[in-house]
């Protein structure tokens, strides 16, 4: 017996995350999200993908997304995901997702909604169509979570409201009708939660920013990324140190803190008595050198359509086996008929 148990392998703990593919995404998603998702493919059942649903909440170009779903599509498949044993699809490919999330809304309240500060900072940003599916974002997330019964989530830290509120919708579902879903707690870096923007350092780093030198994107060229690292927002003191109000040098220290894994005590005294020219371009190289790889895979699959398309439909299928088995659950607890 306990040799059959033991040829038998330990399951592991759910992890999903999602992006969206409003455009490439930036050095901050991959920092704060991306490379904790590569980081966590081996010992944990993944399942990571593309929010195409949660992308048509602002005015979109159709060409525009289709083009970038598929980009960013391939950018998971040069991430180190191991998407033989982990799940890599495409949001809208499993319609389980548009189908739990109206269940959700009907177990989500007004007021909880309201307070959303995503929500609030898009209706600002997007006056002219304050539409209702920006309303309704975050059920379509916790449906996204809560389909594949998921322990972990890895996100940046602005995304920590929206996993608060897919918590609280949970335990409000399993209070009414027994243990439904598993309730996911958050995972967030120590380091890369929160990069910010290069030429306003106390904004987010932001793939929808209009400012081209204000983020690196995981494609640009090595010369792009010493250009835009040269010109990043700093100060005047020209001393490379951990201090509050230094929110530019911060911000890169935590940048060459996440490439080298070295923390700031180690990156201050590597750069003791150096200006900031020479430790901008030390950054640059980190960046450089960190995003190669993926880059480089990246060219290599981005032209081969059938490779991408036998990949989504693969992602597809075992995403759409593992998300019918809660979501016929939650429809019979709630009391639809069934036909079989
Ligand atoms: P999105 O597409 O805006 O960003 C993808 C991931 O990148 C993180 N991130 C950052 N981390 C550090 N510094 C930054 N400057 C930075 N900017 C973005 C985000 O926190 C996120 O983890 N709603 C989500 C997508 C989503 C999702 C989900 C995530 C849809 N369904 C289910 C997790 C689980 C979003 O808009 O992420």
């Amino acid at each position: 017996m306990d040799n059959i148990k033991e040829n038998v392998p330990a399951k592991q703990p759910k992890v999903l995350s999602l992006i969206q593919p409003t455009a490439m995404p930036t050095l901050g998603n991959y920092l704060g999200a991306l490379k904790n998702w590569a980081s966590m493919a081996d010992d944990y059942d993944c399942l990571f993908g593309v929010a195409d649903l949660h992308a048509i909440t602002v005015r979109h170009d159709p060409a525009s997304l289709r083009r970038q779903t598929m980009e960013m599509f391939a950018l998971l498949l040069s991430l180190d995901l191991k998407p033989d044993k982990n799940i890599v699809f495409i949001q809208s490919h499993v319609p389980a997702h548009a189908e739990l999330s109206w269940i959700l809304n009907c177990y989500t309240q007004f007021g909880e909604a309201s307070r959303m500060t995503q929500f609030k900072e898009k209706s600002q940003k997007h006056a002219d169509n304050v539409n209702v599916g920006l309303f309704t974002y975050p059920t379509l997330m916790a449906a996204d979570i809560l389909l594949y019964q998921t322990n972990y989530v890895p996100i940046g830290a602005d995304q920590k409201q929206h996993l608060e509120i897919t918590r609280d919708i949970a335990e409000r579902f399993n209070g009414i009708y027994g243990n439904v879903f598993t309730v996911p707690e958050p995972f967030i870096g120590k380091s890369g939660a929160r990069i910010m923007s290069l030429q306003e350092p106390n904004n987010k780093m932001s793939k929808t920013d209009p400012n081209p030198k204000a983020s690196i994107s995981m494609l640009d060229t090595p010369d792009m990324i010493i250009k835009k690292f040269k010109s990043a927002v700093t100060d005047s003191e020209a001393c490379v140190k951990y201090a509050e109000g230094k929110d530019g040098i911060n911000n890169l220290m935590a940048i060459y803190s996440c490439c080298t894994g070295l923390d700031y005590a180690a990156i201050e005294q590597q750069f003791e008595g150096k200006g900031y020219g020479d430790f901008k371009l030390a950054v640059a190289q980190a960046v450089i050198e960190h995003l190669r790889p993926v880059q480089e895979k990246f060219n290599s699959i981005i032209k081969d359509k059938s490779y991408l398309a036998q990949c989504a439909q693969n992602g597809a299928q075992r995403a759409s086996y593992a998300a019918h088995k809660t979501l016929e659950k939650v429809m019979k607890k709630v009391g639809f008929f069934q036909i079989r």
